[in-house]
């Protein structure tokens, strides 16, 4: 079945906003996560690849998940484009699927964890899928009062996130918290967060 986010692919990338977020995440988790130049890399709800193709010259593999096949043809198309070998997509829906276990050194989210209903369950998930020490650097909404998406709420689950509930849920899995700040203002009045937690 053709979701939003199918339909909303092959223009994703113009929105500036979108590529602003992406960009301030990439360069916030390459400020404060050290030597990551042998790191396997998952960005997860990687979209048109905006957070993945930022650390194509940075890490050693990148893989992309996501639920939508409009997405994932967009991030292929790119792959082929720049004939890149360290990077590849596949389908995954979290709310269905587990992760491959002790797989990665981080996992990269932005702007996805608000379209997932059981927050406890993606970052259990992640924890599982993380090598030890590994780390999971989330960008997404701060708490906002649902205007944000416009009329369109289809798939939101979530108005942002508050920083203390959001992160209790980490540490309750076994996270500890390196990096918790609002990063970027979008649309002139949402904050957008960068969290960044590493596996105890
Ligand atoms: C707002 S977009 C962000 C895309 C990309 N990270 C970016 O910053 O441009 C959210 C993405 O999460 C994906 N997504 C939403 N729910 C998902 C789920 N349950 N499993 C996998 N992907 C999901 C959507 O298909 C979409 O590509």
């Amino acid at each position: 079945m053709t979701n939003k986010f199918d339909l909303l692919a092959h223009t994703w990338d113009k929105k500036s906003t979108r590529v602003d977020i992406a960009q301030t995440f990439v360069k916030t988790i390459k400020e404060k996560i050290p030597n990551i130049k042998d790191f396997d890399l998952l960005d997860y709800g990687c979209g048109t690849g905006l957070v993945s193709f930022g650390f194509v010259d940075d890490v050693k593999s990148i893989t992309g998940m996501d639920f939508s096949d409009g997405m994932l043809e967009v991030y292929n198309q790119k792959i082929n484009e720049y004939s890149l070998e360290n990077i590849k997509c596949e389908k995954h829906n979290i709310n269905d699927n587990h992760l491959p276990q002790n797989s990665f050194d981080i996992i990269a989210t932005s702007m996805t964890l608000h379209h997932i209903k059981d927050t406890n369950d993606f970052i259990s998930k992640s924890n599982i899928a993380l090598k030890d020490k590994g780390y999971l650097a989330i960008s997404d909404l701060d708490k906002e009062d649902g205007t944000f998406h416009g009329e369109n709420l289809e798939g939101v689950e979530h108005f942002g996130f508050d920083k203390t509930k959001l992160s209790t849920i980490l540490k309750q899995n076994g996270f500890e918290i390196v990096f918790y700040e609002n990063v970027y203002i979008a649309k002139e009045s949402y904050p957008i967060f960068c969290a960044i937690a590493q596996k105890n």
